[in-house]
């Protein structure tokens, strides 16, 4: 049985006047990447205003991994607005926040103990790292990488790339981030292979900290496992270990921002065990929370500990409502079953990707990702790699128009990302994937 239904035209005329009031009265900074307005939703599918209901690949750019309005995260989330709203955890002391950083420490994949400090968005989890890293080490200075997205706060959107869409009109930036390049395979140049392109982002990584900043002043080394808004690029395994190298011969605390990738939307709890290399931080959000606005740094107590008391947290973080629903979600994520079905999901949708990439190989760069964490490159043709924006906006509209939603990412705005429910159907699957086949025949064709 198909899950999609429409019953007007995309956007249906609810859709349309719901989106000229939002237009007239919310700021156009607040983008946003398709033009239905949603009333409900349920696992994959979602209902809009119109009556039609869509199948849903963004998941509210990857924080719906369990699907939308789990049972268990609203029954959870009722029960904990019957006792308790909020108190503030500056003031006092209640279960879930406490249950929730327990729960987050036993499954961190850092060995010896660990303690979490909770924030309402990703953005503020990676402030917090920062806050950690700076106060353990004594050190100010943070190293960052091309393509990589942190947020939209001053501090994290200074360590965000993307000029053009995250950072114009917005300086001055914060001081003491350095940018280093990121060895995207897929954009190496031709005559590199990708061990001798991996080889040489290594080599600029030494060179930096002789031309860039001395090592001994550097805090932090922040790095994606897997890029996200950048495009769902797996950072190389060699690469990450000499990250790890350079942090472990130099007392520089070393961050993976799992906010996008983590959570099991790899199929691992966390992208890092994909490596076997242990971070001394991780941020964590989106799909933790189900939906909820919370996140969070992990991490080695020690470091975690480094801040004096009054140092982190502000008036949400660590919300009962929130809390409550991450405990649903990450019991639910953690649970094997669930990532064995989280895998298949992946296999299934990269089998799909392929076979249209071998259906228009010229217009299809790559398809790539880390387990279930999936994106397409659309290029003008793959021998130039030229990125082409206009036909990767086309695909996302022509994938709306039938009732899928799509959206893109990627420095050049160039890759269709994928990053639906991890439980859903394969009949879900299929009906997502002949809809991507016909959105890509009408614009790649
Ligand atoms: C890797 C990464 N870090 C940080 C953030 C910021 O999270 P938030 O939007 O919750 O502030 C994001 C959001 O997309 C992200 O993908």
């Amino acid at each position: 049985m198909s899950t999609i239904n429409l019953v007007t035209e995309i956007p249906g005329p609810k859709s349309q006047a719901l989106n000229e009031r939002r237009a007239a009265a919310i700021a156009q900074g607040n983008a946003k990447l398709t033009s239905v307005a949603i009333q409900s939703a349920q696992g994959a599918a979602v209902l809009d205003v119109d009556g039609n209901t869509l199948l849903d690949f963004a998941g509210g750019i990857g924080m719906q991994l369990i699907g939308h309005n789990q049972p268990a995260v609203v029954d959870a989330i009722k029960k904990q607005a019957d006792d308790l709203i909020h108190m503030c955890s500056i003031v006092s002391t209640y279960e879930p926040l406490v249950a929730l950083a327990e729960l987050m420490n036993s499954i961190v994949p850092i060995s010896g103990p660990t303690k979490t400090t909770l924030s309402n968005s990703g953005a503020e989890a990676v402030e917090a790292a920062i806050k950690l890293a700076r106060a353990y080490t004594g050190r100010d200075s943070i190293v960052v990488f091309e393509g990589a997205y942190h947020g939209r706060t001053n501090l994290t959107m200074s360590m965000t790339s993307k000029y053009a869409l995250f950072k114009k009109t917005f300086g001055p930036f914060a001081p003491e981030v350095y940018r280093l390049p990121f060895p995207n395979i897929y954009r190496r140049p031709a005559e590199m292979s990708a061990e001798g392109f991996v080889e040489y982002a290594c080599q600029q990584l030494d060179n930096a900290m002789i031309s860039q900043v001395d090592p001994n002043y550097i805090a932090a080394i922040v790095i994606e496992p897997v890029q996200g808004e950048g495009g769902f690029i797996p950072t190389p395994p060699r690469f990450l270990e000499h990250i790890r190298k350079i942090c472990d011969q130099h007392g520089i605390v070393m961050i993976a921002d799992e906010i996008q990738c983590g959570s099991g939307r790899t199929g691992k709890l966390f992208a890092c065990e994909h490596y076997g290399i242990e971070p001394d931080l991780i941020t964590v959000g989106k799909a933790m929370g189900a939906g909820t606005p919370i996140a969070g740094v992990i991490g080695k107590a020690e470091i975690v500990d480094g801040p004096h008391p009054g140092g982190l947290g502000g008036t949400y973080s660590g919300s009962p409502l929130a809390c409550a629903a991450a405990i649903e979600s990450l019991n639910m994520i953690k649970d094997p079953a669930f990532l064995t079905r989280a895998n298949e999901v992946g296999d299934r949708i990269r089998a799909g990707l392929l076979a249209l990439q071998a259906q228009y190989p010229d217009r299809i760069g790559d398809v790539r990702g880390l387990g279930p964490m999936l994106a397409m490159e659309i290029v003008k043709d793959a021998s130039s790699r030229v990125p082409d924006m206009e036909s990767t906006g086309a695909i996302n509209a022509a994938t709306l128009n039938r009732g899928l939603i799509t959206i893109r990412a990627g420095l050049y705005s160039n890759c269709v990302r994928f990053l639906p429910p991890l439980n859903m159907t394969d009949e879900q699957i299929d009906e997502g994937l002949a809809i991507l086949g016909e959105a890509c025949a009408e614009v790649l064709g």
